[in-house]
Order: structure tokens, then sequence, then C-alpha cells
């Protein structure tokens, strides 16, 4: 039984068979075949915070593959209340197959885990997107340029280091891609984050660079991605605080990418904020992938579903003909 906690918990191939996988169940899905690997099967949700495309693509995903989703959202459950983390994983996993949950603070989603004999997926927290990473690179491999493997991509990260920023840094570097962040001193990745590059790179090939430099940064990019520069934590400083650090250096418009590499692709994680860190004509344009990653989420939930709940056994074919005769039997009885 494994949990989906941290893209860094699992290897480069075991991370290129669940991109696999998910774009062979896409493959079924767009041809018309549902493939029922999620029959009989329960996924709780466990939401801190909104969503729109995670909660929207794990719920769509389990309908798809013959199974059945529940929401439970702020507010609807004791977590947090009247009920500790733990008991909640205890008792999640007696009613439940599977539990995703995003959460505001990540040593939630790590307890939760500890405590479930159920996996446990983990849909965003403060820290990292781990779901978020799987559609993305499902969306860099069916994008990728003419004549380049995934390892020979530079991807750049323009902007805050958020905690997606941080996943995407994680798993390029996991499959050996090269990976960089450009953004103001101040708002790059710490160094426990750096570490962790650096000790990807070192096992799986690869580059890593944080720099604030264009020079630098820029050319030779196949893919740009950037995302909100303020929006979820409290802490946060002001939208205009954030304005006067980013605009206009960071913001991702036609003048930046014609900065990288020609044919340089644009990824986003969305929700946006038109007009702040990517202006409508790059995210409404043609070198746009935003909306095809958004797509690639519930592509992405398929394929970690399937992946996760194939780690544990329904009992084998003759427990279960066991089973059925007994209740064929007790049935049988009442009449
Ligand atoms: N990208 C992302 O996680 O979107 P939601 O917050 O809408 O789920």
């Amino acid at each position: 039984m494994r949990h989906f906690i941290d893209t860094n918990d699992f290897t480069k191939e075991e991370l290129l068979d669940i991109i696999t996988l998910s774009l062979l169940i896409k493959d079924c899905v767009k041809k018309g075949y549902y493939p029922p690997l999620m029959r009989r099967k329960t996924l709780g949700m466990i939401f801190q915070q909104s969503s729109t495309r995670t909660r929207v693509s794990f719920e769509t995903a389990m309908e798809q593959l013959g199974g059945h989703a529940q929401y439970l959202g702020p507010g609807m459950i004791q977590l947090g209340g009247h009920e500790t983390i733990e008991d909640t994983g205890k008792v999640l996993s007696r009613l439940v197959d599977i539990v995703m949950a995003r959460v505001a603070e990540h040593q939630t989603v790590v307890d939760l885990a500890a405590a479930a004999s159920v996996p446990i997926i983990n849909a965003m927290s403060d820290y990292n997107h781990p779901t978020q990473e799987i559609g993305d690179l499902c969306t860099i491999a069916e994008n990728l340029p003419e004549g380049k493997k995934l390892a020979d991509c530079k991807v750049t990260f323009v902007g805050d280091a958020t905690q997606v920023c941080a996943s995407l840094g994680f798993i390029t570097t996991k499959l050996g891609m090269h990976f960089v962040q450009y953004g103001p001193k101040g708002y790059q990745l710490t160094e426990e984050h750096q570490a962790i590059l650096e000790k990807n790179v070192q096992e799986n090939g690869g580059s890593w660079l944080v720099t604030d430099d264009p020079a630098k940064a820029l050319p030779g990019t196949d893919f740009v991605y950037t995302d909100v520069w303020y929006g979820l934590y409290e802490s946060e400083l002001s939208p205009e605080e954030r304005q006067r650090i980013f605009m206009p250096k960071y913001q991702v418009n036609r003048d930046l990418l014609a900065q990288c590499s020609l044919g340089v692709k644009f990824l986003h994680c969305l929700p946006a904020t038109r007009g702040e860190e990517v202006t409508d004509e790059v995210l409404d344009s043609a070198v746009s992938l935003a909306f095809d990653e958004a797509e690639n989420r519930l592509t992405a939930m398929r394929g970690l579903l399937v992946y996760l709940t194939n780690y544990q056994s329904d009992g084998n074919e003759y427990e279960q003909l066991a089973a059925k005769e007994k209740l064929d039997d007790f049935l049988e009885a009442l009449e």
C-alpha cells in the first residue's frame, strides 16, 4: 500500500509508470471505452480549501471508472473539530477505499497518511501539489518539441516559489529534465527545496537553476510555467506589494516568450490572475497549454487512482467464490 504525498517518495520509473498509465486510460476514454477499474470502490475527498479542477477531476475520474466519490468539504466532517486527524484517518480507512485531502498545512496530510490503512493522496498542501505535477507531465509528454525527449526539455517556472513551483522542480529533476526558477530574491525556492533538486539531479541527470537573471533563465526554454503571485494564504503580502515586486519583469507576456526557444509552450496550473502573472494574449494564444493541463488533471487522477488502489488485493478468486457461496446459502435459507 502506497500513499501519494510527495513525488520524491517515488522513483523515476514509478512516476513514468503513473504518467504512462494515465495516458493509456485517457486514450481508452477518448475512444469511448471507460474501463471499470474503480468498480465497487469509494473515494473520500477532504477539502479544507476551495477547488475547481482538483475536486471536479477526482469526482469525474471515479464516476468514469465505475466508482463513487464523497465530497467532505470544509466543516462537513469532524476533522480538526471534535475528532483528531489520526482518528479521522483510521475511521475513513474502514469506510472508503482511498482518500484524497487538500489541506492548509502539509503536516495534516502527512499525519492522515500515518494513521490510515488505505492510500492517501495529497491533493495540495502549503508545501507541494503532486497531483498537479502528474497532469503537467502528461501535458508536456503530449507536446514534446520535435525531436526531443523529456530529458532534453528545459522547463522554466517564472515568478513566486509557490508549492506548484516546488512541485514542478521536484518532478522535472526526478525525470532528468532541466528546471529553472526565474524569480526575484526573497521569492525563490528555499535551500531545503534546492537540496532536493540537487539530489534528484545527482541521481537522474538533468540540471536545475534558481536565478533572477533573464539571460540565464529564458534562452533555450521549451516550456514556460507560471502561477499566481498571491492568493491562497493569509500571511501573504497584499496584491499591491506583490505587483511592485513582480511587475513587469516576471509577467509572462509576448516579450518574455520571445526570449525563449522558438516553439516555446506556455503552462499555468490555473486559476490565473489575468493581466498580472500572465497576459490574455499569452493565456489565450496558440502556444498556451493551460486548458489542456486542466483537462489532464482528470487524466492524472484516473491514473493515480488506479495505480494506488492496485497495490491492494481484493482477495483471490477462491476467497471471493467462497464468500459468494456463503452469501448464496444465507439468502437461500431466508427464502
Ligand atoms: N490547479 C488547481 O489545483 O486548481 P484548483 O485549486 O481549482 O483545484
